[in-house]
């Protein structure tokens, strides 16, 4: 069933930590942001920055010795955070549908695409025959853009090109109707061609099922392409968030304004340009203050000596001094 509350997912002050030798690595920082079904949220920001480690902390999904160490993550009002491994499983599926930037993560290649979707589909919708499955599988085929569904449900992974293959994966991830999908650089590994039909089909297909996405990439190019908002992540900070046109036009933050520095088409809609020097720092070396502030053309005292907080700028909220009192 789709959702019809107001927001799909909720994640509220959600700080994830590595403990090792030396000490606690806070990977993510206080992040909060909600998806409401049918929209597309981006996660944007380097790589390292905290994007797929907030999907996989999302999905309950933390390599040992990661842990949520506060915070919370509701799913259509639930919370499940703090669910048992058993329970997660559940819902990743069925509820919760990934796509991650290889489509072999998914696909077994020793079974036909139908046995796996049949499998998906059964699986959690216990009450389907196995020729319903069936015809449902070969339905979600034709829905992502298989040619020859009633064929093509019979082969084998390597017998799909690349692009193929990840719309096999697309429709594995919508074989239970989840609430929610994260797609982590689902289009990465693709052809530049092939990447603007991946994005374009993901986009019609939540916006006809409702389903909210949490799309992780490093381009800000596909978020310009596909998301609705933008959530920009810098050393496991959220430090910008809005809607993609406000955010695009008029970005807040100095490292927003830098990574669209790096594509043209967008670059040229910024005013002044800044090109970003430097690195994300390790999670073991964040600066003081700012943690960006080494990096950034505008820091000031200030910048080096307190952390922003997230502050409302017009429709979305950045963390950075210019838009709370200034650098001084
Ligand atoms: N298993 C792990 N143990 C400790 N730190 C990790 C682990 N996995 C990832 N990290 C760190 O967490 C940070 C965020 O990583 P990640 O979410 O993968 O970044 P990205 O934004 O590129 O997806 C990085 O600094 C990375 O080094
Ligand atoms: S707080 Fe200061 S260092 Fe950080 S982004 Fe803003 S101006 Fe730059
Ligand atoms: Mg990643």
């Amino acid at each position: 069933m789709l959702d019809t509350t107001e927001t799909c997912l909720e994640v509220h002050n959600l700080t994830v930590e590595f403990p090792n030798r030396h000490g606690i690595l806070t990977a993510l920082n206080d992040i909060s942001l909600e998806i409401r079904p049918g929209e597309i949220l981006g996660m944007v920001g380097e790589s390292g920055a905290g994007k797929s480690m907030t999907g996989l902390a999302i999905q309950g999904l933390l390599e040992h010795p990661g842990r949520i160490a506060g915070g919370e993550v509701r799913l259509a009002g639930r919370r499940i955070d703090a669910l048992s491994d058993q329970e997660m499983e559940k819902i990743r599926g069925r509820e919760i549908g990934a796509i991650f930037q290889d489509p072999l993560t998914s696909l077994n290649p020793l079974f036909t695409v139908g046995s796996q979707l049949v499998e998906t589909i059964r699986q959690h919708m216990p009450d389907k025959s196995r020729s319903a499955a069936r015809e449902r599988a070969i339905g979600l085929l034709k829905e992502v853009g298989i040619p020859a569904p009633a064929e093509r449900v019979d082969h084998y992974p390597h017998q799909f090109s690349g692009g193929m293959r990840q719309r096999v994966v697309i429709a594995l991830a919508l074989a239970a109707e989840p609430r929610l999908i994260i797609a982590d650089e689902p289009t990465t590994a693709l052809d530049v061609s092939i990447q603007a039909q991946i994005t374009g089909l993901l986009r019609r297909l939540c916006k006809e099922h409702g389903t909210a996405v949490m799309l992780v990439t490093h381009d800000m190019g596909v978020i310009a392409e596909t998301a609705d908002r933008v959530a920009v992540m810098y050393a496991g900070r959220l430090i910008e968030i809005g809607l993609v046109d406000t955010v695009l036009k008029n970005p807040a933050h100095p490292y927003t304004k830098g990574l669209m520095a790096s594509i043209p088409a967008l670059g040229a809609r910024v005013e002044h340009l800044h090109q970003i020097d430097g690195a994300m720092p390790r999670l073991n070396a964040i600066p003081q203050g700012c943690a960006f502030n080494p990096r950034c053309p505008m820091a000031g005292p200030r910048c080096r000596r307190d952390r922003p907080t997230l502050v409302p700028t017009g429709t979305g909220a950045a963390a950075c001094w210019l838009h709370d009192g200034g650098t001084e």
